[in-house]
């Protein structure tokens, strides 16, 4: 088991649980990158309608006046939702027969927003890829990564309850705001998207604001978000925040790594908004905010942000 783990070993890690969740967490995040596929070569309508792919017909048909390849994209990409359900039923299967109580909420949910992930994706057809339903299926999906994340942290025993719970309420804090700032970023990423000109079918609706206010407003909010990362780093380098060397050791590394791969994103983004947002950059774009978020949220878990426990008085903000 992993150091840094539950202290008093109360929870047995099993091998197949690590692997199930973690498939699940990487099945999650390969569904936002296989719907950034669908969206960038417009095959959003390849099967026009939901749940059926053609009308009278759950599979593609030949007499489709879509083209092929559309049509193909399309639907297998609706089948990996079935792929992506097996996996979460497969989740729930474990953690019932483990017995890991602590974890039927976050397996629970799984499922549901998958189950709900197929209604957005409905919508999204039948009001022929409007970008407000387009953004609640990818929040969704951040939502659900968020929890897939969650699982694996929680299956390999984090957060002990013991030293690593020794994080001074102010670096806590300082990450919950992270995480929120995070999900303002991605936001705001999710309106440029639906204001730019990949919208998944070119007869498809447009939000209609100015591209260049909504892309301003993206970028400020990562240069705040930024600062913020520079300024907890900072804390973590020159306050007692964390007292145990080896967890302090660790945070560190993550925040660096937090850093390094949001100085990417954004470098990324810069460059496409000033080439015409170049398809296989919009696809590094999501890829990298896919792995931000997912690294935040498993900082947050690790610093106890989401709990509310008392800090030790002699760390005490
Ligand atoms: C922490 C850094 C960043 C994160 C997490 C982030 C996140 C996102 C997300 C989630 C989207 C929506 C993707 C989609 O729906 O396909 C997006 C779109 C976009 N972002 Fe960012 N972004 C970051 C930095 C930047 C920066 C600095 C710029 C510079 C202007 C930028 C420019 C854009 C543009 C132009 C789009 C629209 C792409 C399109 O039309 O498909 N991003 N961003």
């Amino acid at each position: 088991m992993d150091s840094n783990a539950h202290p008093k070993s109360q929870v047995q890690v099993s091998k197949v649980g690590i692997f199930l969740v973690r498939a699940l967490l990487v099945a999650q995040s390969a569904i936002v990158l296989t719907g950034g596929a669908v969206r960038l070569t417009k095959s959003g309508l390849g099967c026009p309608t939901w749940p059926e792919c053609a009308p009278g017909s759950f599979l593609p048909s030949p007499h489709q006046a879509e083209d092929p390849l559309n049509i193909w994209i399309e639907f297998i990409n609706r089948l990996l939702t079935f792929l992506l359900f097996a996996i979460a039923l497969a989740v729930v299967i474990w953690v019932m027969k483990a017995r890991r109580r602590d974890l039927h909420t976050l397996a629970a949910l799984q499922v549901l927003g998958i189950l709900g992930q197929g209604v957005v994706g409905g919508i999204t057809v039948l009001t022929k890829l409007h970008p407000t339903a387009v953004g609640s299926h990818f929040i969704l999906s951040i939502a659900l990564i968020g929890g897939a994340v969650a699982l694996v942290e929680r299956t390999k025993g984090y957060p002990g309850r013991g030293s690593n719970a020794a994080t001074a309420a102010i670096a806590r804090n300082l990450v919950r705001a992270l995480i929120l700032l995070g999900l303002l970023v991605i936001t705001m990423g999710i309106v440029v998207t639906g204001t730019g000109p990949h919208a998944g079918d070119l007869a498809a609706p447009r939000f209609g604001f100015e591209i260049r206010t909504v892309a301003w407003i993206h970028a400020d909010l990562v240069i705040a978000f930024v600062g913020l990362l520079l300024g907890y780093l900072l804390l973590l380098h020159f306050a007692p925040v964390i007292p145990e060397p080896d967890l302090l050791a660790r945070r560190k590394l993550e925040t660096w790594r937090l850093l390094a791969i949001t100085l990417a994103q954004g470098a990324i983004g810069y460059i496409q908004y000033f080439t015409g947002v170049p398809e296989a950059l919009v696809m590094a774009h999501l890829l990298g905010a896919v792995l931000l978020w997912s690294a935040l949220v498993r900082h947050g878990i690790r610093v106890r942000a989401f709990s509310r426990v008392a800090p030790s008085p002699s760390i005490a903000a």
